[in-house]
């Protein structure tokens, strides 16, 4: 295939492989934003994707799907237990979520993170044409900015964190902390969800490497003493608002969330949780938090039900499959004290679901509860609110997520406080319809105003002018 102006490097390609009733293989845009968000730019410059295609030992040639190019990189069983499953999502996940689970260091899983980023960077290097743009996302790849740049001295690259940075005292534990950092630093333009990543990111590059910073500027200093300036900073990240607002004025979309009501009970309130089911999204905290509501009569199953949909993730992962086990646990409790034939506490869902039922359920809501410990950004609590045009329902967020940094009208609240949490609750079951409405109007201007393209558009701003101050070789 011939070269791309614009390549998008991620862990992940834009597309999932399913397979028709006939065992026919298809593909299928995958339901992420960013997907949406650069399909506009990837088809007015003819871009191209680097990924991987999502299972071990899938060797693909490269193929073109709706206009975009898509480069397939294989992983063999053996990388993805030690670069995916290992360095990426067992040692730099915790240890990004400030230590929730305990992060494992393992030098042979730093070996396969090395190899597999080499091999991103080259298929990118490979991808772009001279003097050509590469945009490098999310902790799978810390490595590739630096590689690629080693490999292709012409060509802008920028970089997108799209989980959080840790603080100073805690990414000190990576054995490997000097070459992570390094690796990113190879990047033109290099972004976080919040101001603090950025803070915490440029406080990492001046005390371990002694790079001057100035504002979100690093003079670094290459291998043969050349300088080069890089920015660092927030680019809050968001999400594709129109297919929420369209979805959500259907009236069968409508008439399903009145079924999903009706299925419940018909309760006066419905509580939902929304996430992949990890570690970092608080779930055993809210359902502690409402069991105990339970418990003390606050409030009782013929009100109140609360959904939890926890889609499956890394399940291979032990502190997954530990976390998977404590909360059907603790779910399994609280439904056995409190369901009747009629009620349910908690109704707890280990799947996935397609983007109208979600939007079926935000509209049944009354309550969204996003409680994590620590989140780069949360889009479940944007999508709820893009959802809610009626200006209905109340959003509970963690102060911990990037999202409330924007989100300052919803209840914010501590996980970590349990008291805290079932406070929240209280206020948002007991909210009056005046004050859900003006809180609601406020997040949603935010959201409808700051979407993704908004998003890919002010990082996709600073990259051309990072090329044209930056001088680059012949
Ligand atoms: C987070 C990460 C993404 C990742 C996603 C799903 O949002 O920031 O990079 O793709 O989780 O996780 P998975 O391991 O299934 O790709």
């Amino acid at each position: 295939m011939s070269t791309a102006e614009f390549v998008v490097v991620a862990n992940r390609l834009p597309v999932d492989r399913i397979f028709s009733a006939d065992g026919e293989e298809q593909w299928r845009t995958s339901p992420g934003g960013l997907v949406a968000a650069l399909e506009p730019v990837m088809q007015s410059v003819d871009g191209a994707w680097v990924g991987w295609a999502g299972q071990p030992d899938l060797e693909i040639e490269p193929f073109v799907f709706d206009g975009i190019r898509l480069m397939p990189i294989a992983l063999s069983e053996q990388d993805v237990e030690e670069y995916y499953e290992g360095f990426a999502n067992d040692t730099i996940w915790p240890l990004y979520h400030d230590v929730i689970a305990p992060p494992q260091y393992h030098r042979e899983w730093w070996d396969a993170y090395v190899r597999v980023n080499r091999r991103f960077a080259e298929a990118a290097a490979d991808t772009v044409e001279r003097g050509g743009t590469v945009w490098v996302h999310d902790y799978q790849l810390q490595l590739v900015p630096q590689m690629l740049r080693e490999l292709r001295g012409d060509v802008t690259i920028g970089y997108f964190h799209h989980i959080p940075f840790p603080a100073h005292g805690l990414y000190a534990q990576l054995p490997w902390r000097d070459q992570v950092l390094r690796g990113v630093l190879g990047a033109d333009v290099i972004g976080f969800q919040r101001a603090q990543d950025a803070t915490y990111f440029l406080t990492a590059v001046r005390r371990r490497l002694g790079f001057a910073v100035k504002g979100s500027s690093v003079a670094v200093v290459d291998d043969d003493g050349s300088e080069r300036h890089v920015t660092a900073r927030a680019f809050p990240i968001s999400i594709d608002t129109a297919p929420y607002l369209e979805l959500a004025a259907r009236p069968d979309v409508r008439q399903r969330a009145a079924e999903i009501r009706a299925s419940l009970g018909n309760p006066k309130k419905i509580l939902l949780g929304v996430d992949r089911l990890d570690y970092t999204k608080g779930i055993r905290h809210r359902i502690k938090a409402f069991g105990e509501l339970l418990d003390q009569g606050h409030l009782s199953v013929q009100d109140v039900c609360f959904v939890q949909v926890a889609s499956p993730s890394r399940e291979r992962v032990d502190a997954y499959m530990h976390l998977r086990d404590e909360i059907e646990v603790a779910v399994a409790r609280i439904n056995g004290t409190h369901d009747t034939m009629d009620h349910t506490a908690i109704r707890y869902l280990h799947q996935g679901y397609p983007r109208e039922e979600m939007v079926a359920l935000y509209l049944a809501a009354d309550v969204m509860l996003v409680t994590a410990l620590r989140d780069g950004m949360n889009l479940v609590a944007k999508e709820y609110v893009a959802t809610r045009a009626d200006n209905r329902g109340v959003l509970v967020l963690s102060e911990f997520t990037g999202a409330a940094d924007e989100l300052r009208q919803a209840v914010r609240v501590n996980p970590h406080d349990i008291e805290g949490v079932k406070e929240a609750i209280m206020t948002a079951v007991q909210m009056p319809e005046a004050e859900q409405s003006r809180r609601m109007r406020s997040l949603r201007k935010r959201v409808l105003e700051n979407d993704v393209t908004a998003w890919s558009s002010s990082f996709l701003g600073a990259l051309e002018r990072a090329r044209s101050e930056h001088v680059r070789p012949e």
